[in-house]
């Protein structure tokens, strides 16, 4: 966990960032992850979900990191995967395939081969996005001579207050087959022998900072689950997706074990216990745990306009949410030594107006040598990208208070080579 200690340093697992960037040996800009906190969450959710059967399929897209997914698979998580390679990962990291559920609007059809012949039968679910995807799965699983275990992902129709990027449940969203279109949706999977219907799910956006709307889709979920299983017997899931929001600064009353309470109470309410509850966080599992720590370059002032920035070494390469969504990241100096405060905009090296992380209060004079931007464990390096000839930031891990491992940045070496292509 972040935290600061008596001297004003910022400190990850009780160890100061610079203590454990020298440790690393990396430089910056760099991710540092804390594996305690990671396993600590997983913990407390599966504890919120009580007795019962359950699966915490972490949603690999929020950090995809190895020694990340080691830690929660050991802590009895499964996945969420959305692409064959997310699939192949997740399996390569020891997951056993009846752990995994593939999400995505647009699977490729030997993603979907893939997803069939895990394991011995299959994943646990391919959650289908639309009618015609079902087809799509049917065709592969009659090449592949299995039976595809298969769930609906409901569209419940349910907007959040959340940023526009991050919310999937409302009517005009790509996601989700729509409640008016299940009826078909349950007609083309009882048309084939070769896929086996086994849950219905929904997800309907991230950064959800109060649990009604999430118990709302699951009301739903359960009716349809129900009234499914009175008409063609029984299904094996209820799958409510991920969504749980953290704290980036303003506050989040409600904990991913509030999510699950909440969500096994609607499931009482259904009278549906015998059905497994899978619940599909991201953010809330890595993202109050890592952060970025980066070096400042220079600070420019207007003299004409008194505007002051703060140059450092990460961009929106590295953190692209707050370009992307106008997110708001704290930022703070490394060490605190209680210098006089300024408003500057901290922005970093790439050549776009976008490339800007916000206002902040922060010493200037002289200002600090590296800054911490906090809660970027989740959507951080899993959204890095080489744009300006940039390579991808360091990532380390921290147990204990020490580093255990170390990603070194990808060399710019390498990306120069890519580009080059035969000529390199
Ligand atoms: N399940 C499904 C089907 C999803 O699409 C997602 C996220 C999750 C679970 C996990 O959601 P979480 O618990 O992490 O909120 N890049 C954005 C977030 C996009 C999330 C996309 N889907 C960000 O940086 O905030």
């Amino acid at each position: 966990m972040f935290s600061r200690n008596e001297h004003g340093a910022a400190t990850l697992g009780g160890t100061p960032l610079g203590t454990l960037l020298e440790a690393a040996g990396c430089g910056t800009p760099a991710y540092l992850y804390d594996l305690d906190s990671v396993r600590a969450a997983a913990s407390s959710l599966l504890a919120g979900l009580g007795e019962g059967s359950s699966l915490v399929a972490f949603a690999a897209k929020a950090n995809s990191a190895g020694p990340v997914l080691r830690a929660l698979f050991a802590e009895g998580c499964g996945a969420d995967v959305v692409s064959g390679a997310e699939l192949a990962l997740v399996q390569r990291a020891g997951l056993s395939a009846n752990k995994i559920v593939f999400s995505g609007v647009a699977k490729q059809d030997d993603e979907i081969e893939r997803a069939i012949r895990a394991g011995d039968t299959g994943i646990y679910a391919i959650q289908a996005e639309s009618v015609e995807e079902i087809a799509r799965i049917g065709a592969r699983a009659a090449a592949v001579g299995r039976r595809a275990r298969v769930s609906l992902r409901v569209n419940p129709g349910i907007a959040i207050d959340t940023h526009a990027h991050v919310a999937t449940g409302h009517d005009e969203a790509k996601f989700g087959i729509a409640r008016a279109d299940l009826g078909e949706a349950f007609a083309a999977v009882d048309a084939r022998r070769d896929i086996a219907l086994v849950g219905v799910s929904s997800h309907i956006g991230s950064t959800q900072t109060s649990t009604a709307p999430y118990e709302a889709a699951a009301r739903v979920l359960f009716d349809i689950a129900r009234a499914r299983e009175a008409a063609n017997g029984p299904l094996e899931f209820v799958d409510a997706g991920g969504g749980f929001g953290i704290d980036y600064g303003n506050g989040c009353p409600v904990s991913p074990a509030d999510f699950a309470r909440a969500l096994r109470a609607i499931q009482k309410e259904a009278d549906a216990s015998h059905l497994k509850l899978v619940v599909e966080p991201g953010r809330a599992l890595v993202g109050p745990f890592g952060v970025l720590v980066a070096s400042v370059i220079q600070t420019k002032a207007s003299r004409s306009s008194g505007r002051r920035w703060l140059m450092i070494d990460a961009g929106m390469n590295d953190l692209l949410r707050p370009a992307l969504y106008q997110a708001r990241h704290r930022i703070e100096p490394l060490s605190d030594r209680g210098a006089a405060r300024l408003a500057v905009r901290v922005v970093g090296p790439i050549c776009e107006s976008s490339d800007d992380f916000g206002s902040y209060d922060l010493p200037v004079e002289p200002p600090p040598e590296r800054v911490v931007i906090r809660d970027s464990g989740a959507y951080g390096f899993t959204m890095a990208s080489n744009y300006n000839g940039r390579s991808l930031p360091a990532e380390v891990f921290v147990s204990g208070g020490r580093v255990v491992e170390v990603f070194p940045r990808r060399e710019n070496e390498a990306w120069i080579a890519s580009r080059l292509g035969k000529h390199a």
